[in-house]
């Protein structure tokens, strides 16, 4: 069959035209990571920009979309598939029962909130609604923690006994500039340590208790430098992860990973996981392991894996949502997820005050 120019036209507008039609809210650092991902993402289009900030027009200008100042002048005017809300968290529970009161699916920005009773409300609105949440741990979406999950739920590394994190990395004083930065909250722990969180727990399951030291020795703000977290999960696994923003190094994992092209890439890894049978390494990702008898008399193997890293997390995890919107996928990051991960925070927090090891209910 010979297809003509106004055939594949026809096409490409019909496929336009069945995009998922998404508005975000909150045009900030990272509203406007969603704005680019949006622009080249095959299944869903820019329906709209949310802000309180009458700057953001200039994006809405660039991207020949409407421009609203709140959700409700949103919701009275041409009502989008699914949105995205990237307010900072204080404001996410409102936004977003908003939208969820309104049957619209909602993409939330990491963390589900800043406390535990309001991320409980989200939840509670999303099943009230009949409506779906996601929320937005993207690393999820990266085909490298895609084939790790894989390796470890096949079984080929035996039963998981031990994990190690790294996220040290170098925050230059411009960084800390920015007053909240030195204050409670605005540390490593908060600002590095929750994508780590959901990653983990993702690959190896629920955490049952937590420990924590921090110091603040090298900066001497009032908040943390450095800590180092123990996880224990259900399955019996233990972990040890440690983060410091005061240390030259390349083993986190926003250097290694290849996400965001702010962070100059490296090859090395920051996740390390051991199992009975071998134990893997990523994002240079390597899994190691014996041919015949395993002993550490005996050599060891190492296969790589052909997995490009991936710059398009983002776009993924849009694509994800357009998924999840038609009914094809259900949510790869639940409203209960976003929850777990706040609880753990929390007895991170807990945990730091006396050092004594805490139950994460
Ligand atoms: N996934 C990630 O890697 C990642 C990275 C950074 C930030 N975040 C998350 O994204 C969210 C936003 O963080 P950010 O760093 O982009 O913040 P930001 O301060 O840079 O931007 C927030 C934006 O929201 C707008 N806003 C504030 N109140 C509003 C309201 N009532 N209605 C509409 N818009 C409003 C502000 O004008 C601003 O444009 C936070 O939840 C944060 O934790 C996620």
């Amino acid at each position: 069959m010979v297809i003509d120019k106004i055939t594949i036209n026809l096409i490409l507008n019909i496929k336009v035209k069945n995009k998922i039609k998404i508005a975000v809210v909150g045009i900030g650092l990272m509203g406007s990571q969603h704005l680019k991902a949006l622009s080249v993402s095959k299944k869903a289009k820019l329906h709209s920009i949310v802000d309180v900030n009458k700057n953001s027009i200039t994006h809405a200008k660039k991207f020949k979309v409407p421009f609203y100042r709140s959700s409700t002048e949103l919701l009275s005017n041409n009502k989008p598939d699914a949105v995205i809300v990237a307010t900072p968290n204080q404001f996410h529970e409102k936004h977003t029962i908003s939208f969820l009161n309104a049957k619209i699916p909602v993409l939330l920005e990491k963390p589900i909130s800043d406390n535990i009773s309001k991320a409980k409300k989200i939840i509670q609105s999303s099943k009230k609604n009949k409506t779906h949440l996601l929320i937005g741990y993207h690393r999820r979406h990266n085909s490298i923690v895609t084939k790790v999950k894989k390796q470890i739920d096949s079984g080929n590394l035996g039963k998981i006994v031990a994990a190690n994190v790294m996220c040290w990395l170098y925050k230059n004083k411009d960084w800390y500039k920015e007053k909240w930065r030195i204050k409670k909250g605005g540390g490593p722990l908060g600002i590095n340590l929750v994508h780590d969180i959901d990653l983990i727990c993702y690959l190896l399951g629920p955490i049952t208790h937590v420990q924590a030291t921090t110091s603040n020795k090298i900066r001497k703000y009032k908040v943390e430098d450095t800590a180092i977290v123990n996880f224990t999960f259900r399955s019996g696994t233990l972990c040890t992860l440690s983060v410091s923003d005061t240390i030259v190094a390349p083993y986190s994992y926003e250097l290694t990973a290849g996400e965001n092209p702010a962070y100059p890439i490296t090859n090395q890894s920051a996740y390390f996981i051991g199992g009975t049978k071998g134990s893997i390494q990523f994002p240079n990702l390597k899994h190691w392991y014996n041919r015949g008898e395993r002993s550490w008399w005996k050599p060891i193997y190492h296969k790589d894996f052909n997995i490009r890293l991936s710059r398009f997390t983002l776009i993924n995890q849009i694509d994800h949502l357009c998924d999840v919107v038609s009914g094809k996928a259900k949510p790869k990051v639940s409203g209960n997820d976003g929850l777990q991960s706040l609880k753990i925070f929390d007895a991170i927090l807990r945990s730091t005050k006396t050092g004594k090891k805490i139950r994460v209910n």
